[in-house]
């Protein structure tokens, strides 16, 4: 059964759609790539999964329960984790605080933090090096590692990545990838949507590949990127 499940999403931002009857689906343990070009949707999408962009049309489903017209914060308890694109780290809050931070939102109980805890330090172990340091002074590739700390804080059932390689250096996306295989390894259960712009790059750990193109998904390209 399908953990989540998006239907006919139409989305619009600023009076044009954005997203044009988007249809999704993933289950626990599924890694699914969303593959698209700038502007194709795919943040767009995951806004909507977050319940920070409304829909026109379409349900969203998670766990079997519609949930599009819950509001954002009432979906923190869901156990869905955000890494956003650009990142969004409180730059005067530790690396430690803003990995914390879903937990405070969530009212995690103490023991289910500390296994959180031991989950990030076990896919990145590098973030207990930069714990006490801020989150304004790190560079790039940092934030996005602790952006993916902070999304398995939350991410109980589902972790949503939102172009985590782009502006990696290659030996950090190399990196990066391993954390991902470390995830898959330590928690196999966890469902994760992952959007690129190269489908290359994720073929190796994706289970399947969804192309968005223009807010729409295209069945064709996905049987190019899959043979
Ligand atoms: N704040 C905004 N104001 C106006 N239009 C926007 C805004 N944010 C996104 N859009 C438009 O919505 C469409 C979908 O954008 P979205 O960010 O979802 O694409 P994306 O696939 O994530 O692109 P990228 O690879 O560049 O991150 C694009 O046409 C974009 O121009
Ligand atoms: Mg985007």
């Amino acid at each position: 059964m399908a953990l989540l499940k998006v239907n006919h999403a139409v989305a619009e931002i600023a009076g044009s759609q954005v997203l044009r009857q988007v249809s999704i689906d993933i289950a626990a343990g599924e890694t699914l790539a969303l593959i698209g070009r700038n502007g194709a949707g795919k943040t767009s999408l995951l806004r909507v999964i977050m319940g920070a962009l409304p829909l026109v049309h379409g349900s969203v489903e998670f766990n079997g329960r519609d949930i599009a017209m819950l509001p954002a914060h009432d979906r923190v308890g869901l156990g869905i984790g955000y890494a956003p694109e650009e990142r969004r780290l409180i730059g005067k809050f530790t690396v430690r605080e803003n990995i914390l931070l879903p937990a405070w939102a969530g009212r995690l109980g103490r023991a289910e933090i500390q296994e959180r805890l031991e989950l990030i330090d076990f896919v990145a172990p590098e973030l207990k090096d930069l714990s006490a340091r801020l989150g304004g002074l790190l560079s790039g590739g940092q934030q996005k590692m602790v952006a993916l700390g902070r999304a398995l804080m939350a991410g109980k059932h589902m972790v949503l990545l939102d172009e985590p390689f782009q502006g990696l250096a290659p030996a950090l996306a190399l990196k990066y990838a391993d954390m991902l295989r470390a995830l898959r390894d330590a928690r196999p259960d966890l469902a994760v949507l992952v959007t690129e712009s190269n489908p290359q790059l994720l073929q190796p750990m994706a289970d399947r590949m969804i192309v968005l193109e223009r807010g729409e998904i295209q069945v064709e390209a996905m049987e190019k990127a899959i043979v």
